[in-house]
């Protein structure tokens, strides 16, 4: 069992904790992410590892509460168990030897970006942080963006925080002024990962994406997560979750992440149905 040490509300649906998992907190790296059962009833659901405390003993995991599973973690309080928690999975994000990068973060992807800006800036990276939100109360991670970052744009879509408009304003204001980065790291949302990779093109700067499939098992053997990069089928859980992101093919993927929607639906109703039920 996993012990939940410690619990932070970010935002009304982002939520963090501290999960103790010693062995997992010394091997795990930027990039890489977990599989988790909330209870031995439970599906497993893949959350990326926002941090680590190897001394303690603690990985840091931060999730948008949007369905059934994440209802129920979000739930669970301080001193509560989970039942699994695997990892660390996945391939690490390749940051060595880079010097001058941009994170782009879209929402809960955020959570993601955070440990790679923090990585980068201890290896000495020039960091330019590009975040963005709906509006300002699902802001999260400011300070620490602000911690890692050599510069940093924060942005909304209604202009309630930061500039109003969608991360590749502040990209394209740069790329056009002449910046000219060694990469761009894009993680959050499939339609604004593909954004971003259109405004990077002409500029030939490579651009890495975190992809985000539907996961079952996390070491290669459902083919759940399968997409298609540079015209072959790779597995997001062992070949990724990073990929070239002007190789991605981000239409398929949009079109496979739907496939569940009705099942998530019904799901996370009954979910919803059961804790009313309990509280009353
Ligand atoms: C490698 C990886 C890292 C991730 N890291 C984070 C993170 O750090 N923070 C975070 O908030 N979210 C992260 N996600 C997404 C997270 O796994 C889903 O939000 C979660 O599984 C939703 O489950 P649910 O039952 O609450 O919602 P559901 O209603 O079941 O699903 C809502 C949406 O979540 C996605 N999803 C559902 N089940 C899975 C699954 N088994 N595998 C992958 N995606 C699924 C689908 O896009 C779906 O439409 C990550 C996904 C992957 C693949
Ligand atoms: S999750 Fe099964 S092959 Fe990747």
């Amino acid at each position: 069992m996993y012990r939940i040490v410690k619990k932070r509300i970010l935002n009304p649906t982002v939520t963090e904790m501290q999960i103790e998992a010693p062995l997992i907190a010394q091997k795990a790296k930027a990039g890489q992410f977990i599989i988790l059962r909330v209870d031995s009833e439970g599906e497993r659901i893949p959350l990326t590892v926002a941090g680590t405390d190897p001394e303690v003993g603690t990985v840091k995991i931060i999730f948008q509460v949007v369905g059934a599973t994440t209802e129920k973690l979000n739930r669970k309080n301080e001193g509560d168990c989970l039942c699994d928690f695997v990892g660390p999975l996945g391939t690490p994000t390749k940051l060595d030897g880079l010097k001058n990068v941009c994170v782009v973060g879209g929402g809960v992807g955020c959570a993601i970006a955070m440990p790679i800006a923090e990585q980068l800036h201890k290896n000495g990276c020039k960091v330019t942080s590009v975040v963005g939100f709906r509006n300002k109360d699902l802001v999260i991670l400011q300070e620490e963006f602000s911690a890692c970052s050599d510069r940093l744009f924060t942005v909304t879509d209604d202009g309630s925080f930061g500039e109003q408009g969608n991360v590749c304003a502040p990209l394209e204001r740069l790329l056009e002024a002449g910046e000219r980065f060694d990469e761009v790291i894009a993680i959050g949302p499939l339609v604004m990962m593909k954004f971003v990779t259109l405004a990077t093109k002409p500029y030939g700067i490579k651009t890495t994406v975190s992809m985000n499939p539907i996961m079952i098992d996390g070491t290669g053997m459902c083919g759940g997560c399968r997409l298609t990069v540079g015209g072959e089928t790779k597995f997001a859980c062992v070949d990724g979750p990073d990929f070239d992101g002007h190789l991605v093919d981000f239409d398929e993927a949009m079109s496979r992440s739907r496939a569940y929607a009705a099942f998530e639906r019904h799901a996370h109703e009954e979910t919803c149905n059961l804790f009313r039920k309990e509280e009353n």
